[in-house]
């Protein structure tokens, strides 16, 4: 997958200014975890795919590669335009990835849409109700098809040495996500989401990565890091989670520190779930009216 972390570079070379850069940065810092993630998609379905939540199509873009046919969704429009650009210089011209603007949580597709595998990566977290979205991917897909989302847990992480000013931005962070309805531990949840929605054959897998780096004042992990905290500013400080001032001098403090050795450990969750076919679906609801009929046999 070297070609497409490149074209994800060159973009982002290009784009350095724009708003979204932090998602390009995620979109390429987390490269090898989602060539990992979208192997085990690829491995449960020949698609087509439906991917939720697409952004800067990072998994979208590595399953059309393999030669599933991809449409992603995102209700950011401008992103899509980066995405389009991104896909025609990882896979050319092809007609495998298409996307489209539309809320994950009401697509404008009628059910049994034809898709074989709905996708969501790192959007749960970001939705007030996940369910709905999981509802969603049960409605549009046709029998026997594969829900297979991917998300966030803080609570798989670790940190050493901790930096106290990062981990209590990192609080407020949190809080405020909680706060306009995101969930930074949605992880656990996604198997009971897709077991709500009315997927069975529920899978779950905890993907670790970890990272040890050397991070000193003015280094560009830094910088990132402090960039995408600032994204979030106005909204803790707005909240009253944290006051402005001491936002700035949490951030100082981070960007400041001398330099040191990290080892971070984040742990994403993975989750399958299978739309049971008619014949299963026959044969479950066979079953129900025996156990029925044999009840009420031993009632009477
Ligand atoms: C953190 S990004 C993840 C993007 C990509 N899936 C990835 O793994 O990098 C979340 C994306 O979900 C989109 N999004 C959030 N809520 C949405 C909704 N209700 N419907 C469609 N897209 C949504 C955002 O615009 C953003 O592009």
């Amino acid at each position: 997958m070297a070609e497409l972390l490149e074209a994800y570079r060159s973009f982002a070379d290009e784009h350095c200014g724009i708003p979204e850069r932090w998602l390009l940065d995620q979109s390429i810092g987390l490269a090898s975890l989602y060539d990992v993630v979208a192997g085990l998609i690829a491995q449960r379905s020949s698609g087509p795919v439906l991917d939720l939540g697409t952004g800067y199509g990072p998994i979208a873009i590595r399953l059309a590669a393999m030669g599933l046919g991809v449409v992603g969704v995102d209700r950011d429009q401008r992103v899509l335009h980066g995405t389009e650009e991104i896909a025609s210089r990882c896979l050319g011209h092809s007609a495998r990835a298409r996307f489209v603007t539309a809320d994950a949580t009401r697509l404008p597709l009628p059910d049994r849409a034809g898709f074989r595998l709905v996708t969501a990566s790192l959007l749960l977290e970001h939705v007030a109700d996940p369910g709905e979205v999981a509802a969603e991917a049960f409605r549009v897909l046709g029998p026997d098809g594969t829900a297979a989302f991917f998300d966030v847990d803080d609570g798989l992480g670790a940190e050493h040495p901790q930096t106290p000013a990062l981990l209590r931005l990192g609080e407020a962070l949190s809080a405020w996500q909680s706060g306009y309805g995101g969930d930074r531990r949605v992880g656990r949840k996604i198997p009971g989401l897709l077991a709500d929605a009315g997927f069975g054959d529920v899978e779950v897998y905890v993907l670790p990565q970890a990272r040890f780096s050397v991070t000193s004042p003015g280094s560009e992990e830094r910088r990132l890091t402090a960039e995408h905290l600032g994204r979030a500013r106005e909204g803790i400080v707005g909240t009253g989670l944290l006051s402005e001032e001491r936002f700035d001098g949490l951030v100082a403090e981070y960007l400041h520190a001398p330099a040191r050795q990290v080892c971070q450990i984040e742990g994403r969750v993975l989750a399958f779930g299978r739309k049971a076919g008619d014949a299963a679906r026959r044969r479950g609801a066979q079953a129900a009216l025996r156990r029925q009929a044999s009840g009420a046999r031993r009632s009477a």
